[in-house]
């Protein structure tokens, strides 16, 4: 079957969070599996470096017509050749995506987004009239929900496009992509879409409502979670229109890439280790403390990693509530991250203050994030919603325990250590408390003291399989009941 994934991120190009990570290892799996993809991504400064390369770039398609209220746009669609048997084309319009960011600055979001992502829709729907149309359009997230909204209305009666079917995987209903109700006519579409029933929520034009309006099947990135937004406290808004689509919506939980992430492997490390030999971790270690000036730290002090988007999403006013309580005891706190001012303030603040034992470096940065899931003993997600959640599994492959709160894919993931029948992979709390994550970061300072138990529970994680194997398998059956409707 042919596949086109059309997403606003995939890794190596643009990431800022892990729809990028599951874009780029969904595609070579299901490759293994016999079918064909394609990935759309828009070309923005970030994905420059990885073509130039190519001395002259080849266009697949020199020219598409993208119209608009009062004008057109034109866009080329750049070949970026196949990777791990994955074709891959770049919506090129510099106007558009030629920029520092993929969404916007620090002083907010492009105030052109709407017409951004709407004219990657477009021009993707355009492009495979030239270069493939697919059985199914799996598209990723608000940003690629259009691709839906259009294929039904635009292109309704398009002979070559209109038997195409439509997966929409959410990864994230805290990000909609609203818009005011004008867009409507800025992106050329009939004014009856415009209802409660389709994309208007609240009287904004609602990119994510359209996809989940609109697309064959629906998915997203836990069964948990697919639970969850149900309900009024994570459907954002959203949660009868998810009701009303209930016997169309999956829970497919991600799985990893362990060819990135495998600390037997990892080149981003100062030793590597398996769940049969340990010993390297100890360097993991050193090399971290070293990377963030926290060479004195005892050797017996457990190290505990954060990295994350500083979103309010992600539950840091608990690590703020926590922070002094937490910093007291014998431990030391690494993180890294940027997003939010005020979480960005609050770890340079709870750093500052506490030089000896924690430290924070903001920016995003790969090679460190590898480190931290080696180097540390425990690793922090207490979110507030999390609908996956890589990092967790990512640890549980690095021996380093997850500290979680039972929501969403953290729930899904993460089994709590049972010290006397040496079960479990972790520690979970369960109401947004902060009293509730002190105890949880508690019981693991506990089991902590404990070596022989504490090596089972590091074990325990590293030989548990998040490959992609499965959800890939899953996604694939998705895809051929969507054929077979
Ligand atoms: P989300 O997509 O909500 O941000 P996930 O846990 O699914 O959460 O994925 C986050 C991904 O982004 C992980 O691969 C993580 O390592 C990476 N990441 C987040 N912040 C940073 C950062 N500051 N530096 C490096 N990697 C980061
Ligand atoms: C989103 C979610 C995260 C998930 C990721 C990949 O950004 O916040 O939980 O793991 O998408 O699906």
């Amino acid at each position: 079957m042919h596949i086109v994934l059309a997403s606003s991120e995939c890794v190596p190009f643009a990431k800022t969070g892990g729809l990028a990570d599951v874009v780029g290892a969904l595609g070579p799996e299901l490759v293994k599996l016999g079918h064909e993809v394609t990935v759309y991504l828009p070309l923005y400064a970030k994905v420059r470096p990885h073509l130039d390369g190519q001395n002259e770039w080849t266009y697949a398609v020199r020219s598409i017509t993208i119209p608009f209220e009062s004008y057109n746009r034109f866009v080329g669609i750049v070949d970026g050749g196949k990777r791990d048997g994955v074709q891959f084309y770049f919506v090129d319009c510099p106007e558009l995506f030629d920029r520092q960011e993929l969404y916007g600055t620090r002083t907010g979001d492009y105030p052109d987004n709407a017409e951004r992502f709407g004219l990657f829709c477009r021009a993707v729907l355009e492009a495979t009239k030239q270069l493939g149309v697919p059985q199914v359009f799996h598209v990723h997230d608000w940003q690629a929900a259009p691709v839906a909204i259009y294929l039904r209305t635009v292109y309704a009666d398009d002979p070559v496009l209109r038997g195409a079917r439509v997966v929409l995987t959410i990864h994230n209903a805290g990000y909609q992509g609203k818009f005011p109700p004008v867009t409507t006519e800025r992106l050329l579409l009939p004014w009856d879409v415009f209802t409660m029933d389709k994309v208007e929520q609240f009287d904004n034009f609602n990119f994510l409502k359209g996809g989940l309006v609109y697309s064959d099947i629906l998915t997203t990135v836990s069964r948990k979670y697919a639970q969850e937004i149900q309900t009024a406290e994570f459907g954002e808004g959203l949660d009868s229109v998810l009701r009303g689509r209930a016997a169309d919506l999956r829970g497919i939980l991600n799985g990893v890439d362990y060819e990135k992430w495998d600390p037997a492997t990892d080149g981003n490390l100062a030793a590597h280790y398996t769940p049969e030999d340990l010993t390297g971790k100890q360097a993991c270690r050193a090399d971290l403390l070293h990377a963030f000036g926290l060479e004195n730290v005892a050797a017996t002090t457990p190290v505990i990693g954060i990295v994350s988007r500083f979103a309010t999403q992600k539950g840091f006013d608990l690590v703020e509530e926590i922070a002094a309580k937490l910093s007291d005891r014998e431990v030391a706190v690494v993180a890294l991250g940027t997003g939010e001012p005020v979480y960005e303030k609050f770890f340079r603040d709870w750093a500052f203050w506490h030089k000896a034992n924690v430290a924070v470096q903001v920016r995003y940065d790969d090679a460190l994030a590898h480190k931290i899931e080696a180097g540390s003993d425990m690793f922090l997600m207490p979110s507030k919603y999390e609908p996956c959640g890589l990092n967790q599994i990512y640890s549980l492959k690095y021996g380093t325990v997850p500290v979680v709160r039972a929501t969403g894919g953290l729930d899904d993931t993460i089994e709590e250590w049972n010290s006397e029948k040496r079960t479990g992979t972790g520690f979970k709390f369960y109401g947004y408390e902060a009293k509730d994550f002190l105890a949880a970061i508690d019981r693991a300072l506990a089991a902590f003291e404990d070596k022989a138990g504490w090596t089972q529970l590091m074990v325990n994680g590293m030989t548990r399989n998040y490959s992609w194997e499965q959800p890939a398998r899953e996604y694939a059956a998705v895809y051929e009941e969507v054929v077979r409707r």
